[in-house]
């Protein structure tokens, strides 16, 4: 099945050029040099990293080739106004701006029944005055599992399902470990950090480190974290139930997360390895709440069409030195290309299974 098969339907193509033209001075040219060169010794593309992902996890056309099963949030972000001492980011000044989200699980397949142990994924899309926007895809997990694009092509290929058992294949699994010490570490750490009961009670980390840049231009590294308010999540049962629990809580009253900036120290912490974990005392800003007020189907007015290209940030937030930030850029892109021009059958998650 061609990933580019399928009709384009007027209203994606109209969504699609109004993305392009919104994305095309945020998108870093970063990105593009390595969708269009490649990188590192062999020659390493976004289109390579998608079609490894279509290989290991399947895909369904008009769907993301990751975290393919996912629903649409809105809300409003609260600013504090306690990060204009790291940036004069125009998100740092007090105020209420709008968001839309999206919550998602990770894998191919936006048809599969929800598993606690797959990766969560929020993706936030703020929305800031003067046309500027800030988006963020954030994980549930303390660290990433790979250093580089191309850790993370291998590891997907190695971890792909045995097509005789449906799972991995544990020679294969073991081998590669023993291969990347930094994955088999980030995995220790992560087995540590077990996923909490809910969406609303997980935690999410934004893993890749970026800059704060004040207006003497002076730059400060941070990871952004999301820490839940609410520790009584409801729960729910079925296929959907991840989701579905979601929902409820959604609609018994505002969901909420404090946004953190963890400070890290230059030359000490790490900016350009996702896999290693910052010392857990270091300096904590809180930017303020984000707050979901409502939930809903995917569609093309909501996240359907958004691409939470983590290289997206107003003016005041830079990336940092981390390779994996521009590979995901460039990814998410070559993703959002390909489902673009294809119809998806209809959505997993509809409004009455999220009642
Ligand atoms: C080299 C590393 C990575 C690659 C190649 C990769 C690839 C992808 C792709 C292809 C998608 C689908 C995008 C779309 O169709 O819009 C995706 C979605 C996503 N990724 Fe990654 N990813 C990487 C690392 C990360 C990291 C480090 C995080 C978290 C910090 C993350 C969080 C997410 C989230 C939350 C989504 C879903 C966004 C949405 O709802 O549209 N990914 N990823």
């Amino acid at each position: 099945m061609g990933a580019e098969s399928g009709p384009l339907r007027p209203s994606r193509r109209a969504v699609l050029g109004a993305a392009l033209v919104a994305g095309a001075g945020a998108v870093s040219v970063g990105g593009f040099l390595f969708a269009e060169n490649g990188v590192g010794p062999v020659r390493l593309t976004a289109r390579r990293i998608v079609d490894g992902l279509q290989a290991a996890n399947g895909f369904v056309p008009g769907y993301r080739r990751n975290h393919a099963k996912g629903v649409a949030v809105t809300g409003w972000f609260e600013s504090s106004g306690a990060g204009t001492e790291l940036s004069g980011a125009s998100v740092f000044r007090p105020g209420t701006y709008r968001l839309s989200g999206r919550f998602s699980l990770a894998g191919g397949k936006p048809f599969a029944p929800d598993a606690a142990a797959a990766r969560r994924g929020f993706g936030l899309r703020i929305a800031l005055p003067a046309g500027e926007e800030w988006r963020l895809a954030l994980l549930n997990i303390p660290v990433f599992t790979d250093a580089s694009a191309q850790d993370f092509h291998d590891r997907t290929a190695a971890y792909a399902p045995d097509p005789s058992t449906g799972k991995p294949d544990p020679a294969r699994v073991r081998d590669y470990l023993s291969a990347h010490p930094k994955t088999a570490a980030a995995l220790g750490i992560i087995e540590q950090n077990p996923p909490a009961a809910s969406f609303a009670t997980s935690t999410f980390h934004g893993l890749n480190a970026f800059e704060c840049v004040d207006a003497n231009g002076h730059r400060t590294p941070v990871r952004w974290r999301l820490e839940p308010e609410t520790t009584d999540a409801t729960t729910a049962s079925g296929d959907n139930q991840l989701f579905a629990s979601l929902a409820r809580d959604v609609r018994r009253g505002p969901v909420r997360w404090k946004l953190i900036a963890v400070v890290g120290i230059r030359g000490v912490d790490p900016t350009d390895d996702p896999t290693v974990a910052w010392p857990a005392d270091r300096r904590r800003i809180q930017l303020g709440t984000v707050v979901v007020t409502a939930i809903a189907t995917e569609t093309a007015a909501n996240v359907r069409d958004v691409n939470f290209d983590p290289l997206v940030l107003p003016k005041g937030l830079a990336a940092s030195d981390d390779p994996v930030l521009q590979a995901r850029s460039a990814a998410y892109a070559e993703s959002y290309r390909r489902r673009a021009g294809e119809s998806a059958a209809r959505q997993p998650l509809r409004a009455e299974e999220l009642a």
